[in-house]
């Protein structure tokens, strides 16, 4: 018996002991059931070592994880069913190929003789008559070639060229009377039209492969991977053509054990005489088991056992109800809880109290399928009050299936019928909407690469929308306009304005860079300054925007530390300074309005980190 692995591309390697570890438990579990026969109707199967056992667990991302005997090798037979199905289904078209065989599972053996009385066809191909009709229908130059097609198929599955066991072809070439009678019904009831002979003995070929339990569980991988190799990475089968392949393994593939075994393990699989096993579980694994001893309907016996063992232990049952669906929306709230980094004045503070309900943020995760997009489009359906914008953000989302995505179009001409716009969070398009291109003021909405700037063009929105006529967005203030010399007299308002620089920036360029010392007391005026900081990738973030009416660098000013972020004007801003040396002489000079004028800065500061840990606590609640 060979040890436990846990490999990855061909290496080995201990990884992953937790996995490697739950493989081992069963396969040690059944290792002393020596129960069943060996297959002997093809003398040469009856050659193999008996006690061989190997079960093997390979992910739909390549990691193959085994105990026991992962290297043997052994014949592929009955496996090979559902492989040339999918070559024959490539080579013709699902409708050619089902004009000659059915999809309906069957209570019979493999090895029935018949043909669906009414359709007068194999009734699918998983029985041999399935099989050898789907053997028919390879293409290629000739019947070498044919069969070399076959082979290199299955190469792909399993990632490496496969090769045939000569003896046990021979075997069964020799002995195989049932299947040429099968073939030459097949013939007789016009199912296949070329030499039944020819059929047969391409049919002999393919099950005579020879494949390990590590071989197998990586084909079932490919399966698992909608197709593509994940060792290699080559497609084996196209996606739509996988989806039939697995249909009809989780129907047929167990014969007439079919119902048992998609009841007590919930898995697409095959079986053969060989004494193999492969089961699937789409997107997430393929798994193999090797022990030869067969039960009475041709089937590994510890490889059902171990099959019904691991499906149970971990989960696995493809009917097994997760709550997936209802996850897609991971949480919602106003911008009135949740508000942008954007200071606003108090009269916009005022505005997005009471109408920030109209502007939602929906943030979306996991796959959105059709049942989160239902979620999704139900809950903002159904929102009660008014909506005038809708930010989603898609950007912890996997995969969006077709349907998703077109829900989620009409969802946004739905709402843009209303009047209510969205702002979609969508950097890498996952709807297939770049921000390049839509067009600004497009009614359905627009596409930002972050959640910050979608929620300020919300309340943007919602401020546009609900602002009293007449008052103005925002109007430039002179220096004794500005709120931070609200609290002194007329008198002092007016000498101290003449103490301050107007300095005017342009859009883009850096105001004040991190690491400066104290530079004075900066007033805005007009425009907006925005204080950034760099994350380790070099990406610049908004930490907060400051629009006209607010002040920067007291902090600095007061404490004597240096600026700890970059702020750059984030439009063209108009700025009064106070220069250090102006507010030092204050103290002595004229104590009474330095005290009015940190007491008005004291309490918009306390006003500032107020909002902000109050927006920190809405989105962040534990
Ligand atoms: O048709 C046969 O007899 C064999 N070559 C393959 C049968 C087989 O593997 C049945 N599956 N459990």
């Amino acid at each position: 018996m060979g040890p436990s692995v846990a490999e990855t591309r061909g290496t080995a390697a201990t990884a992953n002991g937790v996995v490697a570890r739950i493989i081992d438990e069963v396969y040690q579990r059944f290792r002393a059931d020596t129960s069943g026969t060996l297959a002997d109707y093809i003398p040469e199967l009856a050659a193999v070592q008996p006690d061989s056992f190997g079960v093997c667990l390979a992910t739909a991302d390549g990691r193959v994880y085994g105990s026991g005997d992962l290297e043997t090798a052994f014949t592929i037979q009955s496996i090979s069913k559902p492989f040339t199905y999918a070559l024959a289904l490539a080579d013709r078209g699902t409708a050619e190929v089902a004009e000659r065989i059915d999809v309906e599972p069957t209570g019979e053996p493999f090895y029935e003789i018949s043909l669906d009385p009414r359709t007068q066809r194999p009734r699918n191909p998983m029985i041999n008559a399935g099989a050898i009709a789907a053997a028919s229908l390879i293409e290629g130059r000739d019947a070498a070639d044919r069969f070399e097609r076959i082979r290199r198929s299955y190469s792909r599955f399993a990632g490496r060229e496969l090769r045939m066991n000569e003896a046990v072809y021979a075997s069964e070439a020799r002995t195989g009377y049932r299947n040429r009678a099968i073939g030459y019904l097949l013939r007789g009831a016009g199912i296949i039209d070329i030499d039944p002979d020819e059929a047969v003995d391409r049919y002999f070929r393919q099950c005579s492969l020879d494949v390990t339990c590590r071989d197998l569980a990586l084909m079932a991988a490919t399966l698992a991977n909608n197709g593509v190799n994940p060792l290699t990475h080559e497609r084996a089968l196209s996606g739509p053509l996988v989806e039939q392949v697995l249909s009809v393994m989780t129907t047929c593939g167990m014969y007439d054990a079919a119902g048992d075994w998609v009841t007590t393990v919930g898995l697409p699989a095959k079986s053969g005489v060989g004494g193999g096993i492969l089961a699937v579980l789409p997107g997430q694994i393929g798994i193999a088991v090797y022990s030869p001893r067969l039960d009475a309907h041709g089937s590994s016996v510890r490889g059902v056992q171990v099959c019904r063992e691991l499906s149970h232990r971990l989960g696995l049952h493809f009917l097994h109800v997760t709550r997936a669906a209802h996850t897609a929306i991971r949480t919602a709230y106003s911008v009135t809880e949740a508000p942008s980094r954007l200071r606003r004045d108090p009269d916009e503070l005022a505005l997005l109290r009471r109408y920030g309900d109209h502007a939602r943020i929906f943030e979306l995760h996991g796959d959105l399928l059709f049942a989160g997009a239902e979620s999704t489009v139900r809950a903002v359906e159904e929102t009660p009050g008014e909506l005038d914008a809708l930010v989603l953000d898609l950007r912890e989302v996997g995969y969006v299936s077709a349907v998703a995505i077109r829900m989620l179009d009409d969802l946004q001409a739905e709402l843009a019928a209303t009047g209510c716009r969205v702002a979609l969070v969508d950097p890498e398009a996952k709807l297939g909407h770049f921000s390049s291109s839509l067009d600004p003021a497009d009614p359905r909405g627009r596409v930002f690469a972050d959640r910050d700037s979608a929620t300020e063009w919300c309340e943007q929105l919602v401020l546009d929308k609900y602002r009293p006529p007449g008052e103005a967005a925002h109007t430039a203030l002179t220096v004794d306009q500005h709120p931070a010399l609200s609290d002194l007299a007329e008198h002092e308002r007016e000498g101290l304005a003449k103490e301050f620089e107007i300095r005017t920036i342009a859009r883009g360029e850096l105001v004040i860079a991190r690491d400066s010392p104290r530079a004075g007391l900066f007033l805005i005026l007009d425009g907006r300054v925005r204080i950034t900081f760099e994350d380790r990738s070099g990406h610049r973030h908004r930490l907060v925007s400051l629009a006209t009416g607010m002040s920067f660098g007291e902090i600095p000013m007061l404490a004597g530390v240096r600026f700890t972020n970059d702020i750059y004007a984030e439009s063209t801003v108009r700025l009064a300074v106070l220069p250090p040396a102006k507010f030092d002489l204050l103290t002595s000079e004229a104590p009474e309005i330095k005290l009015a004028l940190l007491e008005r800065l004291a309490a918009t500061a306390y006003t500032q980190s107020d909002a902000a840990i109050r927006a920190l606590a809405a989105h962040g609640a534990p």
